[in-house]
Formats: structure tokens, C-alpha cells, sequence
């Protein structure tokens, strides 16, 4: 007999210092801050610092320079970015190049692993369209670089904005199914190139960081407004999951959303033209909470974090085939402070199975 559901839901597997996600309030804290006092007021890099503040002896002195340097330091691995590697998709050829880094437990390391889907996603974006991969500028903020690597010029200072908020809102997350894959290789001391690959691989998956491009999909599908209601009612009745709705822990509106839309909102103010896109999703997501509702009433589904941010990484202009590699971008920062506290502080994580299987020992 198990006293377990099968995803382990309910189940404590680590103590951190790193978020709190209260899945019956939508709150998120990421060290004693709480995500709306950090998304859209600090950039990226300061919330790096603040999650590996007391994970590595000698910290740099400036984050943001030190990250810098490290996209630069990596940018000699996008030579190994050929078609053959492409042809396998994009987060698989990024997480090829990173495999490229070698393993330790170095900040240096950790810098280039949070450098690394930056800058490979970037080329791994621009070779995809035919275009030459562009250098990272060592002296630029990590989300202003980013957007300059992968268009060729300069980004507005709004879009900006709206990337280290996205960067930011993803940085960690409890202890999501991500987390745990770079724990569990944490805690063998295999080290953090190999607890990184591992949070990406786990990433990719469409019930975790690959739903956002499948938003898209669902968006263009259905095309309009009024088509929302009849279109989600027949996925549903093919058995299909709703992309951008449901969570494991959130009982209630996942926070990140929130914190997303008002995002896509800074890009309306900038001047981007959101406005059709931003109408169609709220219909999309308005119909599909009341359809999740009359279907599962014992089951609370809410809208996740992969919404609105198929939404802002559209409007940024990056492709849905990139998306996951973008939530990697910020999502590197919270894996590498995970695999830091479980190797500081923790066991090698070895849990059991109940064997269900025949038994030879056992005549039949
Ligand atoms: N659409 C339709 N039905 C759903 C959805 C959904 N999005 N989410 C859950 N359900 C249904 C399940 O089919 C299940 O019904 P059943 O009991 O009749 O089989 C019931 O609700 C309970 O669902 P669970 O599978 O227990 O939910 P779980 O916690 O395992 O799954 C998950 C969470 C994987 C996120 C799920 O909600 C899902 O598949 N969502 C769509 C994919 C998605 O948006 N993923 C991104 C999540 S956010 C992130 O990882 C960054």
C-alpha cells in the first residue's frame, strides 16, 4: 500500500530559505520578498544576487558586471551552434551548447550557466532565421543585452522593462518539478552544470515550461473572441488539457500572472499594439475558467504563469519555439541557489518504491 499520490503532491522533500509559494493565498515570497515588490522594481541581476546572497565564498562585487563578463565568456561555444544541432529544437540545442561548459561548483561557473541560454538562445534564434548571431555587450543589463542579441539593435527601455520583469517572476519557484530534477543531481555531487541540465530537461516538458508556446497555438487557433467558448468545450472534449490553466499548488490565480498582464500592460503604455492580442486572451481566459469550472467543480483550475507569458514573449518578439529557453533565462538563477542549498546544507536524496511487481519467491 502507498500513503502518496503518484505526482508526490503534498509531499515535503526539502527545507529552503529561497520562495515560499502559499498555493491557498497566490502568494509568492522569493526571500522574504514578496514577488510584486520585486518583478517590474528590480532587474534581474539583483534578484540573482539576492537568491545566491551566502551560497558561494567569494561572490563578485558587482552582479550585473560579473554576469556581463560571463556572456561574453560563453559566447565562444555559439561556433558549435550548427544545423544538425538546430534541427533538434532550440531549448535541446541551447542545453547541448551549455553541456559544453564543464561541471564544478565555482561561482564563475554559476555566473556562465545563468550567461549561457542568453546567449546561445539568442544565436540559436537569429542562425534559425537565417541571420549571423550577434556578440553580447559585457557593459549592458542581462535583459537589455538579451534583446540586442537577439534582434541586432538596441531595444526601447519599456521592453526592457517588461523582460526583467518576466526574468525576475520566473527566477524560483518552490520546489516545482524543475527544481527538484536540479536537487536531486545537486545532492549526488555531480555539480551545477549537471543539476542545471537536469532543471532544463525537466523544464521542457509541456506540463511544465513547455506550455507557453502551445498558448500560442491555442490563441491563433482560435482566432476571435466569440470562438474561445465552442473551441475550448471541443479540446476539452478530445481529452486535451487547457495550456496556461491548472497548477499543482495554486488552489487560486497563480500571482505570476498578475504580475505578467501588468507586464504586457507597461509594453501597451510603451506603444506596442497589445491591444488585439490582450483582448483575445482575456476572452480565451474567461471562457476557459467558466468551461474548467462546469467541468471540474470539485477541482479548482486557475490560470497559471504560462498565460501572460506567451503573451509578453510574443510582444517581445520572440518566437514560440523559444519560449522555453527564455524561462530558463530566469529560472537558471533559482536552480543554481537550489543545487548550492542542497549541497550545503543537505543528504544525497534517496527515497523509496513500493515494489508492486510478481514476486519469484512466491509460487503462482
Ligand atoms: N485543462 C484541463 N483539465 C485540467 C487541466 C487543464 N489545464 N489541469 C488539470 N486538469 C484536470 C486533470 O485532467 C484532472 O482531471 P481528472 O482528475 O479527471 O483526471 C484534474 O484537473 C486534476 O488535475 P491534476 O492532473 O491532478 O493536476 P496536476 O496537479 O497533476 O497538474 C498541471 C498540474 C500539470 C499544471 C495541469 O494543470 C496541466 O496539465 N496544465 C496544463 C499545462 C500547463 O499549463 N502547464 C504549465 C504549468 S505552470 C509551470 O509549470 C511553469
Amino acid at each position: 500500500m502507498t500513503d502518496f499520490g503518484d505526482g508526490l503532491e503534498g509531499v515535503v522533500a526539502a527545507h529552503t530559505v529561497l520562495s515560499d509559494v502559499d498555493g491557498a493565498a497566490g502568494r509568492l515570497v522569493i526571500r522574504g520578498h514578496a514577488l510584486d515588490d520585486l518583478a517590474g522594481h528590480w532587474p534581474f541581476e539583483a534578484v540573482l544576487g539576492l537568491l545566491w546572497d551566502g551560497f558561494f565564498a567569494d561572490p563578485p562585487a558587482r552582479w550585473d558586471q560579473a554576469l556581463g563578463a560571463a556572456r561574453q565568456a560563453v559566447y565562444a561555444e555559439v561556433t558549435a551552434l550548427d544545423d544538425r544541432l538546430l534541427s533538434t529544437g532550440l531549448v535541446e540545442a541551447v542545453r547541448a551548447l551549455m553541456a559544453r561548459l564543464g561541471d564544478g561548483e565555482s561561482v564563475d561557473l554559476a555566473l556562465r550557466l545563468v550567461a549561457a541560454p542568453a546567449v546561445f538562445g539568442a544565436a540559436a534564434i537569429r542562425i534559425a532565421a537565417g541571420k549571423r548571431p550577434v556578440p553580447p555587450d559585457p557593459g549592458m543589463g542581462h535583459a537589455a543585452d538579451l534583446l540586442r542579441m537577439t534582434r541586432g539593435g538596441a531595444a526601447r527601455r519599456g521592453e526592457i522593462d517588461a523582460l526583467d520583469a518576466y526574468l525576475v517572476t520566473v527566477a524560483d519557484h518552490g520546489l516545482n518539478a524543475s527544481t527538484f530534477a536540479a536537487r536531486v543531481v545537486a545532492s549526488t555531487r555531480a555539480g551545477l552544470t549537471s543539476a542545471v541540465l537536469a532543471g532544463l530537461s525537466a523544464l521542457k516538458g509541456p506540463l511544465h515550461g513547455g506550455a507557453p508556446g502551445p498558448v500560442i497555438d491555442m490563441l491563433d487557433q482560435i482566432g476571435a473572441p466569440q470562438n474561445a467558448r465552442p473551441w475550448l468545450e471541443a479540446s476539452l472534449a478530445r481529452g486535451d488539457r487547457l495550456m496556461g490553466f491548472g497548477h499543482r499548488v495554486y488552489r487560486v490565480r497563480d500571482p505570476r500572472a498578475d504580475a505578467l498582464k501588468r507586464a504586457v500592460a507597461g509594453l501597451a503604455a510603451d506603444g506596442e499594439d497589445v491591444t488585439g492580442r490582450l483582448a483575445l486572451a482575456e476572452a480565451v481566459e474567461a471562457a476557459a475558467l467558466a468551461v474548467l469550472r462546469q467541468r471540474k467543480p470539485d477541482r479548482p483550475l486557475q490560470t497559471n504563469v504560462e498565460l501572460y507569458t506567451a503573451l509578453l514573449l510574443e510582444a517581445l518578439g520572440f518566437p514560440p519555439t523559444a519560449f522555453t529557453a527564455v524561462f530558463a533565462m530566469g529560472r537558471t538563477a533559482g536552480w543554481i541557489a537550489h543545487a548550492r542549498e542542497q549541497v550545503a546544507g543537505g543528504r544525497l536524496i534517496r527515497p523509496q518504491s513500493v515494489y508492486i511487481g510478481p514476486r519469484a519467491d512466491v509460487a503462482a
